[in-house]
C-alpha cells in the first residue's frame, strides 16, 4: 500500500537509526551502499554472448515509439519503431528510455524474450523526475518543504504509478548542487545547500527504490549528473566547470555519496568538463573516486550523447576514439549515440579495449537486471490493467496536494494581508498564470498533462465555492506585452478589494538548456505589476518560478509574496489552501533570492573574505560589497514565514565544550506568539572560527519542523558530534580540528535567531 510502505533501509535500521544515519557525513553514508550480487547464470550467459551482443547490452536508445522524443535533440537512429524492434531481436540494445506505456513495453519485451537469440530482458527507463501522471512539485519546490520524509513518499508514489506503466528505471534524482540561479536546471535539484541536498538525495532514492527492486511498484534510481554539472561557468548549461578537488569533495560529491549510500545502483555521467576533462572521459572521477574509493557497485550511463560530445569538447578526435575514452574511463553504458555498438567490438578485436573490461560492464548491467527481477519475470512491470488502475489515483493526487502546499514559501506578509477571508471580498486574479491549463507541471514532465492540472483560478473557485467574486485578466504574456492587457488589468484591480498577481517564469524559461542572463521577472510582466500596484489595491504576488529570482520594484514591494514554483497536478488547490489559511505556509527557500541578478553565483554558505563588511546597514569603503548593495540575500536560504509569529529564545548548550568522542546538545525555546497555528522549520547553523582551511560563514547542520498552536512553545534540542564538524583538509581527506565554533539556532541562514559558541577539545 502506498502510504504505509516502509523503505528497505527503514526496515533494516528502524526509524531512529535512519534519522541518525542521514545526519552523518556523506562519506559515512557510503558504508550503507547497495551491493550487487552476480547470480551464477550471468557468467554462463556472458560466455555465450557475441561481442556485438555485449555491446548491445551496453547501448541504451531513446524510444522510437511515435517518432523521436521531443525532450531531447532527435538522435536519428531511432526514427522508426519497427526498426527498433528489429534491433531488439538482434540483441542490439539493452533497453529504451522515454517510451510509451505498457503496450509498447509488451511489444518490445515479447520480441526480446521470444525472438532474440539469448532472450535477455530489456530494461525500460524514463525521466520520472517528479511524478509520472500525477505530477508533484518540481524537485526544488519539494526541497522547499524541508521535509525529506515527504519527498520519499512522493518518489515512492511516482514509482507506484510509473512502474505500473512498465518503467524499471528512472533517471532521477538529480542531485547537482546549484549555486548559480542563471542555470535553468536549478529547478531539478534540491538547491544550494549540501546538507539539504544530501537528505533529499537519500530520501528520493529510498522512495523510488523502496524495500526491494524486485517489487512491482519500485524503480531503480539514477543519481545524476556526475559530477559538478551545476557548477557550469556563468550558469550556462553544458558549460565548462573548473572547481578545486576540495570543492568537489565538499560541495558537489556529498549528495552523490548520499544517493549511493541510500542504495542507488545507477549513475549518469555529466555533460560538462571539469578542469579540462569531460566527465565522460574522466577516469579519476569514474574509477578512482567512484569505484575504488566509494566502492560503488552499480553502473554508469552516459547522459544522452555525452560520449559523442567529447568530439565537440575537443577531447576525442572521432567516434571511435570517443568510444574508447568513455568506456575506459568507466562509462558502462552509452545512451543514444550508438557509439558503443558501432565501435566497441572493433576496439576489442584490435586489442585496444580489453574483453575483461567489457565483460565487467556487461556483468554489472545483467546483474542489475536480475536485481530488478527482470530475468525471473521480464513482464513483471508490464500490466495494462495495473497501468490504468494506478494512474492518478485519489491517494497520489492527495499526496501531490499535500506536497504542493508544503512547498510554497511565504517570503513576505506585511500587515498580515494573508490569509484572505473566504468570501466577502472581490478578488482580481491578474497575470499570465492567473488561469489556463499551462505552466502548471513544470518543464520536465515526459508523461504529465497540464490539461489535467488545477490552475490558480480553479483552485480559488474551489476554495470559495458560491462565495467567489472573481475577475480574471491575463494582463500580459509571459515575455511580451498583450495589447490592451495593462488597461484591462488596471480596470479589474480598481474594481477589486485585493489582487492576486500571478506572474513569473513559464515552463520554457527553466529546465535544461534554459539558462538566463538576468534572473528577473520578464519586463512586460514587471510593467503589469507596476501598473497594478499603482492602483493602490493590496497586491499578493503569486510567483511562478523554477529558480530564485531577483525581485524588483512593485513585485519586491508588494505587501505579500508567495513563491509557488511549478507545483504540479494540484497547483491551484494548493495555492488556495495557503491563500485562504486552510494551511499555514511552512516552506523555506532551498536557495537564496539575491538582491540583484549580478550577485550570481550566490550562496549563503560562502567563505569569509579578509575584509568583511561589518553590517548590511553600512557599506564601508574597501570592504567586501558591491558599489550599491550589500552582498547578502534579499531573502536568504532557509527563509520562509508562517501565519504565526515565531520567537526564538534561550539557546542553552548542555556543556561548554564538545569532547573529541563526546556530544553536545543545544536547546532553544521556540514560541508562537501569533493567533494562528504554524509549522516552523528550526535550523541549526555552525561556523568554524579558525581552521587550516578557511570555512564558510555558516553551514546548516540540522533542522527540525515543529508544529506550534497559537501561544504554544516548544523546546527544540539538537545534538552535535565531532563528525558534523568535518571538512576537507589540506590532504583532501575529511578532517576535524579542535577549536572554537559558533552555533546559531535560527529561522534562516541570515537571521540571528539565538547564538552561542562551544569549543571542540582534542
Ligand atoms: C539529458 C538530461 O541531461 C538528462 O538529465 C536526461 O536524463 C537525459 N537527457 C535523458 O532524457
Amino acid at each position: 500500500m502506498l502510504d504505509t510502505r516502509i523503505s528497505r533501509r527503514a526496515a533494516l535500521m528502524g526509524a531512529g537509526a535512519i534519522a541518525a544515519w542521514l545526519h552523518s557525513p556523506a562519506h559515512a553514508l557510503l558504508s550503507q551502499a547497495a551491493t550487487v550480487e552476480v547470480p551464477p547464470f550471468i557468467d554462463a550467459l556472458i560466455a555465450k554472448m557475441t561481442l556485438a551482443e555485449k555491446a548491445g547490452q551496453l547501448s541504451l536508445m531513446a524510444s522510437a515509439w511515435g517518432g523521436s522524443t521531443v525532450i531531447n535533440p532527435a538522435s536519428g537512429s531511432n526514427a522508426n519503431f519497427e526498426q527498433q524492434v528489429e534491433e531488439v531481436r538482434k540483441g542490439m540494445l539493452t533497453g529504451v528510455f522515454n517510451g510509451s506505456g505498457t503496450h509498447m513495453c509488451r511489444i518490445m519485451q515479447t520480441a526480446a524474450m521470444k525472438e532474440s537469440r539469448l532472450k535477455i530482458p530489456l530494461i525500460f527507463a524514463a525521466d520520472i523526475i517528479h511524478g509520472h501522471r500525477t505530477i508533484f512539485p518540481v524537485p526544488v519546490g519539494e526541497a522547499a518543504s524541508f521535509d525529506p520524509a515527504l519527498a520519499e513518499r512522493t518518489a515512492a508514489a511516482a514509482s507506484y504509478e510509473a512502474a505500473a506503466a512498465g518503467i524499471d528505471w528512472t533517471f532521477a534524482p538529480m542531485v547537482d548542487v546549484a549555486r548559480d540561479q542563471r542555470w535553468g536546471r536549478t529547478m531539478e535539484g534540491a538547491g544550494e545547500d549540501v546538507h539539504l541536498g544530501n537528505l533529499f538525495a537519500a530520501a528520493r532514492v529510498k522512495g523510488f527504490q523502496g524495500a526491494s527492486l524486485k517489487a512491482i511498484d519500485t524503480m531503480m534510481a539514477c543519481a545524476k549528473h556526475f559530477a559538478a554539472y551545476g557548477a557550469a561557468e556563468a550558469g550556462l548549461d553544458y558549460n565548462t566547470v573548473d572547481v578545486s578537488e576540495r570543492t568537489l569533495r565538499e560541495v558537489y560529491f556529498p549528495p552523490f555519496q548520499a544517493a549511493f549510500g541510500a542504495g542507488a545502483l545507477s549513475a549518469m555521467s555529466s555533460f560538462n568538463e571539469i578542469s579540462g576533462i569531460p566527465s565522460n572521459g574522466n577516469e579519476w572521477l569514474m574509477r578512482t573516486v567512484l569505484r575504488d574509493e566509494w566502492k560503488y557497485q552499480g553502473f554508469v550511463v552516459s547522459d544522452y550523447t555525452g560520449d559523442m560530445e567529447m568530439i565537440d569538447h575537443g577531447f576525442a578526435a572521432d567516434a571511435r576514439e570517443a568510444t574508447k575514452i568513455a568506456f575506459m574511463a568507466g562509462v558502462d553504458m552509452s545512451m543514444t549515440s550508438g557509439f558503443y555498438r558501432d565501435h566497441l567490438p572493433d576496439l576489442v578485436e584490435k586489442g585496444e579495449v580489453p574483453m575483461a573490461r567489457v565483460d565487467e560492464s556487461v556483468r554489472k548491467v545483467l546483474a542489475i537486471k536480475a536485481k530488478l527481477g527482470l530475468f525471473e519475470d521480464p513482464f513483471r512491470r508490464i500490466d495494462e490493467k495495473r497501468e490504468a488502475a494506478r494512474s492518478r489515483t485519489k491517494a497520489t493526487l492527495a499526496l501531490s496536494r499535500e506536497m504542493a502546499k508544503k512547498s510554497i514559501v511565504l517570503l513576505k506578509n506585511e500587515g498580515d494581508v494573508l490569509p484572505l477571508r473566504k468570501g466577502g471580498q472581490k478578488i482580481a486574479i491578474i497575470g499570465p498564470f492567473a488561469a489556463g491549463q499551462h505552466d502548471l507541471n513544470g518543464p520536465w514532465c515526459v508523461y504529465g498533462d497540464n490539461k489535467l492540472a488545477i490552475d490558480l483560478e480553479t483552485g480559488v473557485r474551489n476554495a470559495l465555492g458560491k462565495n467567489a467574486q472573481i475577475t480574471v485578466v491575463e494582463g500580459s504574456q509571459v515575455e511580451a506585452p498583450l495589447p490592451g492587457g495593462i488597461e484591462a488589468a488596471v480596470a479589474a484591480a480598481r474594481n477589486a478589494d485585493v489582487v492576486l498577481l500571478a506572474i513569473g517564469e513559464s515552463e520554457r524559461m527553466s529546465g535544461e538548456a534554459q539558462s538566463r542572463t538576468s534572473i528577473t521577472v520578464p519586463a512586460p510582466q514587471q510593467a503589469l505589476a507596476e501598473a497594478v500596484a499603482a492602483t493602490g489595491k493590496p497586491v499578493i504576488v503569486v510567483l511562478k518560478n523554477g529558480r530564485a529570482l531577483a525581485l524588483e520594484g512593485a513585485v519586491k514591494n508588494a505587501p505579500a509574496i508567495l513563491v509557488t514554483w511549478f507545483l504540479g497536478s494540484e497547483s491551484g488547490n494548493a495555492i488556495a489552501d495557503v491563500l485562504f489559511g486552510d494551511y499555514s505556509p511552512s516552506g523555506r527557500l532551498p536557495m537564496s533570492f539575491p538582491r540583484e541578478p549580478g550577485q550570481q553565483p550566490f550562496y549563503y554558505s560562502h567563505k569569509p573574505t579578509g575584509r568583511p563588511n561589518p553590517s548590511d546597514e553600512k557599506l564601508e569603503e574597501y570592504k567586501t560589497h558591491y558599489r550599491s548593495i550589500p552582498n547578502s540575500a534579499l531573502y536568504p536560504f532557509g527563509h520562509g514565514l508562517t501565519y504565526g509569529k515565531i520567537d526564538y529564545a534561550n539557546l542553552t548548550p548542555d556543556k561548554g565544550t564538545l569532547a573529541w568522542d563526546g556530544e553536545i546538545a543545544f536547546t532553544a525555546t521556540i514560541t508562537n506568539r501569533g493567533t494562528r497555528a504554524a509549522e516552523e522549520v528550526v535550523q541549526l547553523y555552525i561556523r568554524d572560527r579558525a581552521a587550516s582551511i578557511t570555512r564558510p560563514v555558516r553551514e546548516l547542520k540540522a533542522f527540525r519542523k515543529i508544529a506550534l498552536a497559537p501561544g504554544a512553545s516548544e523546546t527544540v534540542r539538537f545534538v552535535l558530534k565531532r563528525a558534523q564538524l568535518e571538512f576537507i583538509g589540506r590532504d583532501l581527506k575529511p578532517t576535524v580540528e579542535p577549536g572554537l565554533f559558533d552555533v546559531w539556532i535560527a529561522p534562516s541562514a541570515q537571521a540571528q535567531g539565538v547564538h552561542s559558541t562551544f569549543t571542540l577539545t582534542a
